[in-house]
């Protein structure tokens, strides 16, 4: 799978190849490009944003160098083309699932008061918001975006890490526990320390739908 990232501030892209994405990306399992739509501009001075029309606060950033930059990255229209905006569906789980299916996604990262809706219209398959509220820029949503979806590319990570985590079955995961078997006076449940896997099973399905219950029961319904 490749991930092309559009945004004007491609620095900021630097902790997305820590840890697990990254190890992926070295490995060769996902490609992640990050594009500097800049990089696509006509303007002499390298603009990207200009005024609103009809007044108001900040910048708008203009089609012309996301148009030019989405055509160059993705000239077939064969990517699932995505702008982050709080404007969008929430992003759960069950889009991951349907992200990971497609062979390339474009990520687009507006800023600043947001894009020019034509850049919009013309190019955008979806939009997804990561939550209800305003950030300055698409650059953090897309690595949420990025880091969720590479969790399930094949390789990645073990089939097993990926089974009964949290949202799998509508449920919270069951508590977790490591050694030391007793910290601050609190123990790890015996069960678990028992080798007996069937009991184990049966424990880890309580929890989840006790925690779940508690703290999300919406989930339940
Ligand atoms: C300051 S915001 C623009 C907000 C816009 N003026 C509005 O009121 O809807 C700048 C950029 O941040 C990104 N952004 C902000 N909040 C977001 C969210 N909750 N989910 C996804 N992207 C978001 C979008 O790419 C947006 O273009």
């Amino acid at each position: 799978m490749k991930i092309t990232i559009l945004t004007l501030f491609p620095e900021m892209f630097t902790p997305l190849y820590g840890s697990i994405v990254g190890r992926a990306v070295k490995e060769n399992k996902l490609q992640i490009e990050v594009v500097n739509i800049r990089d696509y501009t006509e303007d002499k001075h390298l603009k990207c944003d200009d005024y609103p029309f009809g007044g108001g606060a900040g910048m708008v950033m203009m089609a012309q160098p996301i148009g030019s930059a989405i055509e160059a990255v993705d000239p077939e229209h064969r990517a699932r083309r995505i702008y982050l905006s709080p404007k969008g569906k929430t992003f759960r789980q069950d889009m991951v699932y349907a992200l990971v299916e497609c062979e390339h996604l474009v990520l687009l990262c507006g800023h600043y008061e947001g894009v020019d809706q034509r850049a919009i219209d013309l190019y955008i398959d979806e939009e997804i918001s990561i939550g209800d509220y305003v950030l300055t820029g698409g650059e953090l949503p897309a690595m949420v975006v990025a880091d969720c979806v590479a969790r399930y590319v094949d390789g990645v990570l073990s089939p097993e890490s990926l089974v009964q985590e949290s949202f799998s079955e509508n449920l919270l995961e069951y508590p977790q526990y490591t050694r030391p078997v007793e910290y601050k006076g609190l123990t790890v449940p015996e069960v678990l320390r028992s080798g007996n896997h069937a009991e184990i099973d049966k424990w880890r399905r309580n929890q989840a739908l006790k925690e779940t219950q508690k703290k999300r029961p919406d989930l339940l319904k």
